[in-house]
């Protein structure tokens, strides 16, 4: 990761308090639980009543991307991984799968998430199953597995900002989303978009990890 350090007008992340509370609950669901889903979803809502991100650098959008996606926390085994996803009014997400455990909250705005039943072995486009639209403080639980597909997308006049934790580096990972004019699913890898503004991941591995010293 990069080691950037941050301006001194600029608050560092490790006093984001109840962001390393959230981590350190996640990790510690993470090694007790190999499903823990349930957990973090009850942390994840927990959080999303009472933080937002503080630094303004990590809400920026992503010029020609179609959403922005910071990366704030990643565990050394990158099982656990914490992304703020920032999508600006009429902005979308490709139709998608993740192939690991997926909780998000919305922080901000009205996100909208349409599910898919996909079959990938036929190669047949994907078909709605359902929507829902999701408002600050509400928690949703994607499917970790390789034919489940969702879709996200801004719902509100105002940006929808909203929480991912997953069960692996989701930005490094090789995954399939469905290409609507090729008409055919396709391997992709998400990236950050902390590379793009010199960004380096919010919240520290080491700091997280550790208790503070005496
Ligand atoms: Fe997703």
């Amino acid at each position: 990761m990069s080691a950037l350090t941050f301006s001194s007008h600029q608050q560092p992340a490790s006093a984001d308090t109840a962001f390393a509370d959230f981590v350190r609950g996640c990790e510690a669901a993470c090694a007790i639980d190999p499903e823990p889903t349930a957990r973090i979803a009850r942390l994840a809502g927990e959080l999303a009543r009472r933080w937002r991100m503080p630094d303004p650098r990590f809400l920026q959008p992503e010029p020609d991307a179609p959403y922005a996606s910071y990366l704030l926390y990643l565990s050394h085994d990158a099982r656990l991984c914490i992304v703020l996803d920032i999508f600006l009014p009429g902005q979308a997400a490709v139709i998608h799968n993740h192939l690991c455990w997926c909780v998000f909250a919305c922080l901000h705005g009205i996100e909208h998430e349409r599910i898919y039943d996909v079959d990938l072995s036929t190669g047949v486009e994907p078909k709605e199953t359902s929507r829902l639209s999701r408002i600050p403080g509400e928690i949703s639980i994607a499917s970790a597995t390789a034919n489940g597909f969702h879709q996200v997308e801004c719902a509100s006049a105002e940006p929808a900002i909203s929480l991912h934790i997953y069960g692996a580096d989701i930005g490094a990972t090789t995954r399939q989303r469905w290409n609507a004019e090729k008409r055919a699913y396709e391997d992709f890898v998400g990236g950050y978009s902390n590379g793009v503004f010199g960004l380096p991941t919010y919240f520290d591995t080491l700091v997280a990890a550790k208790e503070p010293t005496r």
